[in-house]
């Protein structure tokens, strides 16, 4: 056999002002698991695109099995038995799981889908990743864990050699991500490559053997993981740059209530929530994935309508009960679902950071949008969270995922409103962004704005709540005071306190 199995050489590609990878050499074996890594726009995603035939290279070639193989299409590059899980899901939510699964290769029979043959084999492929969906159920009513898994169902389907893991588990529980490394550690042992791309560093040292790490479209090293250090890793992912210090506890300067929440139910997801957020206060909302903290967010948006409930703000030293319409103008929300309720994807990135803020960007005189003023504000915000991007006007859609997340905190930063709600406000960030970024959020509770965290990062929220409520089945179950250790917060979250 020729080693090695899959070969990368030389890989340059050029975007409109960046070039994103500048002669990247790349080898993954069989039987092993690489982890390709990197900071956010380091061209982790751009490298696999080309493995995956998403978008050509403007030079270089790829080799597999020693032969050189001509990848200019998706299905050309699952002719060579390559699969791509994507970053962001690319999957259909009007269509079922099974239409999903088979959306380019339904089995037939004298070119009739064989829809009996379909359903089996999906659920066979479910099976195996140890989730019990019928193949009948229309994507939009699975849980986001669910949907992550279906998607990576669909990968396994085509019994690929290599397959690529582009942050795979964001969206799984603890047990879906034990069970999918379970899986990878039997792809392995058939002998698949598979690439894992992820920016938590933990699952890195835990699922992969080998690593590669990208630095503005290069190979800044790697090497086998059992002979480096968390801080070699950093070190090679961001080089000399500095890092600010994890997340020093702040002495909070909590002051009056500014958001009340009574009584919020809604059937079979919230019941009967109340809890009151105060100014220059984070506070820590704790709980499993499916535990009901983003859809009790959702619901004080005004996202997902409530069946009983009160939602009141204090404003000028005086309360006001708030429509769910309303809420936007007093509650910043961050989510991590930058796709579906954060960004204009096709728009610039001026236009996206100044979202939120057309009022105050109408001139005065002509009602038109204040150009000049829009620009300023974009590009001190860029600057303050180092979006890197080609220039202002480059469209949202081609910045790396990290950099779209850092847009979705810019438009919101600038408009500054007194309440927040953050869900999943890191994820997807590389450590050094992580780390701003939380830093930013003390910051921005230090200045008097009041914090609704959720975040399943579990030192990410010890390391920044004042205060946790945590959240079992659609309701509050404990109230823990800053500083509480770990296993307690996890007992509450399991129900057991
Ligand atoms: N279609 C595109 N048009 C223009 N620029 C692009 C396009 N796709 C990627 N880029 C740029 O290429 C660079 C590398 O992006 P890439 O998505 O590969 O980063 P990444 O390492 O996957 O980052 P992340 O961890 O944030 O996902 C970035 O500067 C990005 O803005
Ligand atoms: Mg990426």
């Amino acid at each position: 056999m020729n080693r090695p199995f899959l070969r990368m050489v030389g890989i340059k590609k050029w975007f409109p002002g960046v070039q994103a990878l500048k002669g990247v050499d790349f080898e993954a074996d069989q039987g092993e698991v690489l982890a390709l890594i990197g900071a956010n726009g380091a061209g982790k995603t751009t490298l696999m695109n080309v493995l995956g035939g998403v978008i050509q290279a403007d030079e270089g070639e790829i080799y597999i099995q020693g032969e050189y193989a001509d990848i200019r299409t998706p299905l050309d590059a699952a002719e060579h038995g390559i699969a791509f899980v994507h970053q962001e899901m690319a999957l259909m939510p009007t269509l079922t799981v099974a239409e999903n699964m088979y959306i380019t290769r339904f089995p037939s029979r004298l070119g009739l889908i064989n829809y009996k043959a379909t359903k089996e084999r999906c659920t066979q492929a479910l099976a195996r990743l140890g989730i019990g969906l019928d193949p009948g159920t229309k994507l939009q009513h699975l849980s986001p864990g669910d949907r992550q898994m279906v998607e990576i169902a669909r990968a396994l389907l085509s019994e690929p050699q290599i397959i690529i893991l582009d942050e795979p588990t964001s969206s799984l529980t603890s047990r879906e991500k034990a069970r999918l490394f379970e899986v990878i550690g039997s792809l392995k042992q058939e002998g698949v490559a598979i690439i894992y791309i992820t920016h938590l560093l933990d699952e890195v040292f835990q699922v992969c053997e080998r690593a590669i790490v990208l630095r503005d479209g290069e190979v800044a090293g790697g090497g086998i993981l059992k002979d480096l250090t968390y801080d070699d890793v950093v070190r090679l992912m961001i080089g000399s740059k500095e890092i600010s210090p994890h997340f020093g506890r702040r002495t909070a300067h909590i002051g009056d209530a500014v958001l009340y929440v009574e009584g919020l139910s809604r059937r079979g997801v919230l019941q009967n929530v109340s809890f009151t957020l105060h100014k220059g206060e984070i506070l820590g909302l704790w709980g499993l994935l499916g535990s009901g903290r983003t859809e009790l967010a959702r619901a004080i948006i005004g996202l997902d309508p409530i069946d009983t409930g009160r939602i009141q703000v204090r404003t000028d030293g005086s309360m006001k009960a708030i429509h769910p319409q309303e809420a936007k103008n007093w509650i910043g929300m961050i989510t991590e679902k930058r796709r579906e309720e954060g960004l204009l994807l096709p728009k610039s990135v001026k236009i996206n950071v100044s979202l939120a803020n057309l009022p105050a960007l109408i001139s005065r005189i002509w009602p038109l949008i204040d150009d000049k003023r829009e620009t300023e504000l974009a590009e001190k915000f860029v600057n303050r969270l180092e979006i890197v991007i080609s220039s202002l006007t480059q469209p949202v859609a081609t910045l790396s995922g990290g950099n779209q997340q850092k847009v979705v905190l810019a438009r919101w930063l600038q408009r500054n409103p007194p309440i927040y709600i953050m869900d999943e406000p890191t994820c997807g960030l590389d450590v050094g962004v992580k780390a701003e970024i939380r830093k930013i959020i003390g910051e921005l509770a230090d200045a008097g704005a009041a914090i609704l965290l959720i975040s399943s990062d579990i030192d990410e929220m010890i390391g920044l709540s004042d205060r946790f409520l945590v959240m079992n089945r659609g309701r509050i179950v404990a109230e823990l005071s800053a500083g509480s250790p770990k296993d307690k917060l996890m007992a509450a979250a399991a129900g057991v306190v």
